[in-house]
């Protein structure tokens, strides 16, 4: 199991390996917006302040999408995570 960290809200979750981040939300409540759910729209922005080896690598077609709708460069689009070990996050700066 791998825990997600908020920083916003300080909690906690823990989350099977190899799951889907969105698929994860979705199933747990979780305060994430999503909007177009398949990694064109940019809703669902944030940043991995640690942990970021622990999710999959970003597409390019990402890495586009994120450089449109945030100025943190580093920014990656929730609905296209996978995660795979712990990671702390917050909401990406739009
Ligand atoms: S929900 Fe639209 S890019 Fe993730």
């Amino acid at each position: 199991m791998a825990k997600i960290t908020f920083l916003k809200t300080g909690a906690v979750h823990e989350i099977a390996d190899g799951s889907s981040y969105l698929d994860f939300c979705q199933s747990n409540d979780v305060p994430q917006d999503f909007g177009c759910t398949v990694g064109s729209c940019g809703t669902c922005a944030l940043v991995i302040e640690e942990g970021g080896d622990n999710v999959n690598a970003a597409t390019e077609d990402e890495k586009d999408v994120v450089e449109m709708c945030s100025s943190d460069a580093h920014a990656r689009l929730g609905c296209q995570l996978t995660i795979n070990g712990d990671i702390t996050l917050r909401p990406a700066e739009v």
